[in-house]
């Protein structure tokens, strides 16, 4: 249990910089930092044409870029070893990650394999990398998983079909560029998956046992920005301004839980993607209403919070009403966005729910969630979304 008086710190040690037509200063954000690089991103950007755009601005420069652009969603550690080979083969000075989560993600960790070899599996867990990566800028795509500022790559080890963590300060992107133009072009269904990412980001920081009121800040703002956003990017995806609130949702939301973790929602929804391959934000978004109608017990204080910043009138209500108005308001946001409401929408098989609890457990993020969660509790909450 925390209190207000506990002593907490906050770092954001990436150098985040925000707006639209931001795309244009990647000239000067990464000069210094050498004459080559590789671009990390995925098939779908490169047919979008964004990547010529930052070769274009990169070649004028005077910076020859290399691409790889096979990272798949829900990445690989083979995908990571053949970024890191191309990294290595082009003798290359830096990374850029642009893309999703996926993309960023195998951009991160390819930084740290760059500067102090070995396999990603030398990294997994908390507090694995030694020191300072290759520079590395991410350029985020989506505006969901906020991996440009956040401590976390979530790497996919095929063999295990487990989706391991590696978590470092060394391994937080110098640069987060992020211009919400780069997300215009964003399908419908992306936008919804990574918008209920965010909002389960912001979500799941605000409510966990961490005390850390400058992330619980962040994390409330993000919350406001979502409601009032995320169904105009999805209905309108042109929406210029929406896409630039969803944006800044998507970072402020990531640093407030990089530094407090998350809880039972990405516990339970990285087994989904190991196993399933269920791309992680509809794995969140799915099983969110779920556990945060089980944790209610433990967030009758800040669940009316949570309800007030998505636009509910909570005046006058008693605390249970205001509470269970968040839950309702978060299932009609989903609703909205078209997400599927239950597991076996999304291919799940029932005989899988002891394993997905097993490797749910293993989790960091059970371990801060709101009420005080067993193995038997996991397994109730797979049942109950199943
Ligand atoms: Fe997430």
């Amino acid at each position: 249990m925390t209190d207000w008086h506990d002593t907490f710190s906050f770092v954001a040690p990436a150098t985040v910089t925000f707006g639209p037509g931001a795309i244009a200063k990647l000239p000067e954000l990464v000069s210094g930092l050498g004459t080559r690089a590789i671009v990390i991103s995925d098939p779908g950007i490169a047919k979008a044409g964004i990547l010529e755009r930052i070769f274009a601005l990169l070649n004028d420069a005077g910076i020859t870029m290399e691409p790889y652009t096979q990272v798949e969603p829900n990445p690989s550690i083979e995908t990571v070893h053949a970024a890191h080979d191309l990294f290595r083969r082009t003798r290359s000075a830096f990374v850029l990650g642009v893309g999703g989560g996926s993309a960023m993600d195998v951009a991160k960790v390819v930084a740290v394999l760059a500067a102090h070899g070995g396999t990603v599996l030398d990294y997994e867990g908390i507090g694995k990398v030694p020191g300072p990566g290759v520079p590395c800028v991410a350029i985020p795509t989506t505006a969901g998983t906020g991996s440009e500022v956040t401590v976390f790559s979530v790497i996919t080890d095929r063999n295990r079909k487990f989706k391991m963590t590696v978590g470092s300060p060394h391994i937080v992107p110098q640069v987060a560029l992020c211009d919400p133009a780069l997300t215009l072009s964003m399908p419908q269904p992306l936008t919804a998956a990574t918008g209920m990412d965010a909002l389960t980001h912001a979500i799941e920081c605000y409510v966990n046992t961490v005390h850390n009121p400058i992330a619980k800040t962040l994390a409330l703002e993000a919350m406001r920005l979502i409601g009032r956003s995320l169904r105009t990017a999805y209905a309108s995806g042109g929406d210029l301004h929406a896409r630039t609130r969803m944006l800044l949702a998507s970072t402020m939301a990531a640093m407030a839980f990089t530094r407090t973790r998350l809880g039972n929602v990405h516990a339970m929804s990285h087994p989904l993607g190991a196993h399933f391959d269920i791309p992680h934000g509809i794995a969140n978004a799915v099983l969110l209403p779920y556990v945060m109608a089980w944790n209610m017990i433990a967030c009758t204080d800040t669940y009316p919070h949570i309800a007030e910043a998505l636009g509910e009138r909570v005046a006058g209500l008693a605390p249970r009403a205001a509470a269970e108005a968040a839950v309702e308001a978060v299932r009609r946001l989903s609703r909205d966005v078209q997400i599927p409401e239950r597991l076996r929408d999304l291919g799940v098989t029932r005989e899988a729910i002891p394993r997905l609890t097993e490797d749910a457990m293993k989790s960091g993020n059970v371990l801060v969630n709101p009420r005080a969660t067993s193995a038997p509790d996991i397994a109730a909450l797979f049942e109950t979304a199943y």
